[in-house]
């Protein structure tokens, strides 16, 4: 048996970029086998020769499309070989839509409730079953910190991962599982490009880089921590939104590139 082979795997979803990818690197430096799963096949097997090649350990490639069954059943079917275990999950992928509810397409926001929601319980619950019988394992839901604001049906999901994960934390810490729901605020990473909005809408000041917010997150889930907010600043922001009117927080639609 190889040394690789008796180190833990984590898998994360969305590991081709941003969140995703830090999450990825940041765990293989810690000496975690990888499992990456996103779409794009060419730069998932990048991403692994990549992490590879700078840290002693093995990085397994799954493409698949998390808004569909299939794709969501394939990764499932990774979480549920108890012959591999996953110690930890990582449930990252996540998209943005740039309009308001009603000026978006109904299939689009399916797709985006899935992705969010749908699947991260399905990933989660595959994950549960075998870490619960190892009396073992750590659960990330990436949400945001828009789950305390009231922005939508981006908003709303990410609420149901903060509820989520409070529940799972307290009920799975005693068998063993930590699970965080980590909320950052704006991060530097292909997501708005992706969505088409415009970045120059949220000052500067409001930027964090991903490489502090996953330490961050994965810190706060080592502790036990059911809910992660990283940085001082959306900390205080978090707080303050807790006890403004939805009125005031929730801060004009988003502007298109
Ligand atoms: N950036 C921010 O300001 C921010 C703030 C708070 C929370 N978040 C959350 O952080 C998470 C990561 O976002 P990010 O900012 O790192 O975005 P990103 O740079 O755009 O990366 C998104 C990742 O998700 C994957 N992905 C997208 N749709 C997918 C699908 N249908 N099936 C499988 N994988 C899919 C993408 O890979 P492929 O295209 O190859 O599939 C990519 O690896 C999301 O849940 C997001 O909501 C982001």
């Amino acid at each position: 048996m190889t040394s690789s082979a008796l180190k833990t795997t984590a898998l994360i979803t969305g590991a081709t970029a941003g969140l995703g990818a830090e999450f990825a690197r940041q765990l293989a430096e810690q000496g975690h086998n990888v499992v990456l799963v996103a779409r794009d096949r060419e730069r998932l097997q990048a991403r692994a020769h990549d992490l590879e090649n700078n840290y002693s350990i093995t990085a397994e490639v799954l493409s698949a499309d998390l808004t569909e069954d299939a794709g969501v059943a394939a990764v499932v079917g990774r979480l549920s070989d108890v012959s591999r275990p996953v110690e930890i999950l990582v449930n990252n992928a996540g998209i943005g839509l740039l309009h308001s509810f009603v000026k978006n397409d109904i299939a689009d926001e399916k797709k985006h409730l899935k992705l969010h929601v749908e699947t991260a319980m399905e990933l989660s619950h595959a994950a549960l079953k075998v870490m619960l019988e190892r009396r073992a394992g750590r659960i990330i839901n990436v949400a945001s910190v828009a789950a305390f604001l009231p922005r939508g049906t981006y908003s709303a999901a990410k609420a149901w991962l903060v509820s989520f994960s409070r529940w799972a934390n307290l009920e799975y810490a005693r068998d063993g599982v930590k699970v965080t729901a980590i909320c950052p605020g704006f991060t530097h990473t292909e997501f708005h490009d992706r969505m088409g909005m415009d970045k120059a809408a949220a000052p500067r000041w409001m930027w964090l880089q991903a490489e502090s917010v996953v330490r961050e997150g994965l810190a706060d889930n080592l502790r036990g921590k059911a809910v992660s907010i990283p940085s001082k600043r959306y900390k205080i922001l978090a707080a303050v939104a807790r006890v403004l009117p939805s009125r005031v927080i929730a801060g004009p639609p988003r502007k298109a590139k």
